[in-house]
């Protein structure tokens, strides 16, 4: 296997918790998993307060968590983990979608930025695409994980404290980033959810065209938080054909699928 192929990496972020970063994150994974031809990784890294499991209906007690690597990452000493380690700690999801998550205890523990450096070049060794979700506390290792990330997607809803500050996030990770514009995006997720600003308001506000749309859609994200109603991704409904279109977006998809 050639050594230098790596994933491409997406972050996603919120400047404000609770838009919707991790349904964003994880059915656009599942979407990538099972429509495109994509090796696809999941990386949690909400530690304490990781909901991936219940979102993709995945064992409770199966697989690692990134908590249960970090000795093991600590005698890697700086090496990436290679398969032996990974492979034990994923999840497969139904979709195809290999997942790692941060936690299964509400305990709150730090993930050392060398360790996210480190299980980042181990997970982006062996897909194609590796979606981060990345949590908005804006620690080390969060800014390390964003550092790391080929695009950086910024979820955002459609309100005047949100818009602000995503508007200062996209900025700063601008500067941070080498690669400065081209990687870094914003994802208005409830896109139609405001009553006093107008689309053409909303992208003023931010000075960017939304890169992605996504409308309110309660049904469907409560139904994503129970996979055994809705094991993949459903296409008829207005946010699964978004979130398709958000993965496309990332990755070409399998021909075979052709939401209108
Ligand atoms: N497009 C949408 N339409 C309706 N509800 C949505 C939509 N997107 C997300 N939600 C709901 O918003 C809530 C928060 O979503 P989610 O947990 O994905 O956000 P988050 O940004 O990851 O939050 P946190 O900061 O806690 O990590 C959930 O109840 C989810 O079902
Ligand atoms: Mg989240």
């Amino acid at each position: 296997m050639p050594t230098e192929a790596r994933a491409k990496t997406v972050a996603f972020v919120s400047a404000r918790g609770g838009t919707g970063t991790t349904t964003v994150a994880t059915n656009v994974g599942v979407a990538l998993a099972h429509y495109s031809r994509a090796r696809t990784l999941l990386l949690d890294l909400n530690v304490g307060r990781t909901i991936t499991d219940q979102l993709l209906d995945l064992p409770p007690d199966s697989g690692g968590t990134v908590v249960d690597l970090l000795p093991v990452l600590g005698e890697l000493a700086g090496e990436a983990p290679g398969a032996d380690v990974l492979d034990q700690a994923e999840v497969a999801h139904l979709s195809g979608l290999k997942v790692l998550v941060a936690s299964r205890t509400a305990d709150a523990a730090t993930i050392p930025e060398d360790a996210v450096a480190q299980l980042l070049a181990g997970m982006a060794a062996r897909a194609d695409v590796l979606i981060l979700d990345v949590p908005s506390s804006f620690d080390p290792s969060a800014f390390s994980a964003l550092d790391a990330a080929d695009r950086v997607v910024v979820v955002a809803t459609p309100d005047v404290p949100t818009l602000k500050r995503t508007k200062a996030l996209a900025q700063r990770l601008r500067e941070a980033k080498a690669d400065g514009a081209a990687g870094v995006r914003v994802a208005l997720n409830q896109a139609n959810g405001s009553k006093e600003l107008s689309l053409g308001q909303i992208e003023e506000f931010l000075g960017e065209e939304a890169w992605s749309l996504l409308p309110v859609a309660l049904d469907e994200a409560r139904r994503y938080h129970d996979r055994r109603q809705i094991p993949v991704l459903d296409l008829a409904g207005p946010l699964g054909k978004a979130l398709y279109l958000t993965a496309l977006k990332l990755h070409p998809m399998k021909r075979l699928a052709k939401p209108k």
